[in-house]
């Protein structure tokens, strides 16, 4: 398939737009400093923290916030377990079914819980992070996926 561009001026702090790539979405949400500073606390609770799996993410977003830019996520917006769209749930206040989860992702179909940067929980039915397509930027404000 051919890629995409979008521009990312209007995309504000703690928002998401959604694009399509290949058929799939791919979400691309302006994380916050707060949003980030979150993600190294998050470590332990996670299931691959560091990103081992390789093919869930390019080379150059084999990183603690799984991109290119920290404030840009780009992530597919298919979770790993039976393909739901899980939701963006960017605010940080802890969920009373989940204490230690402090936003991110949501999926509503078997509740699995990923943070911010796309990283899964331990024991969730989602096997794997959220995958991260193939993306550069052109300029400071124009995002390419493929
Ligand atoms: Fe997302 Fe099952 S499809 S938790």
């Amino acid at each position: 398939g051919a890629p995409v561009s979008m521009d990312i001026t209007a995309l504000q702090e703690g928002q998401q737009l959604t694009l399509a790539w290949r058929g799939q979405p791919v979400f691309v949400s302006r994380r916050s400093r707060k949003m980030l500073d979150v993600l190294p606390s998050l470590d332990g609770l996670l299931l691959d923290p560091k990103s081992d799996n390789s093919d869930q993410q390019p080379k150059y977003a084999q990183n603690g916030t799984r991109s290119i830019r920290p404030d840009i996520g780009v992530l597919i917006g298919v979770c790993t377990h039976l393909g739901c769209a899980p939701e963006f749930k960017p605010e940080i206040k802890p969920e009373p079914f989940d204490p230690e989860w402090k936003g991110g992702y949501f999926c509503p179909c078997h509740k699995s819980r990923y943070d911010a940067a796309g990283r899964v929980f331990k024991n969730m039915p989602a096997p794997a992070n959220l995958p991260v397509p193939p993306y550069h930027f052109e300029g400071d404000n124009t995002l390419v996926i493929g």
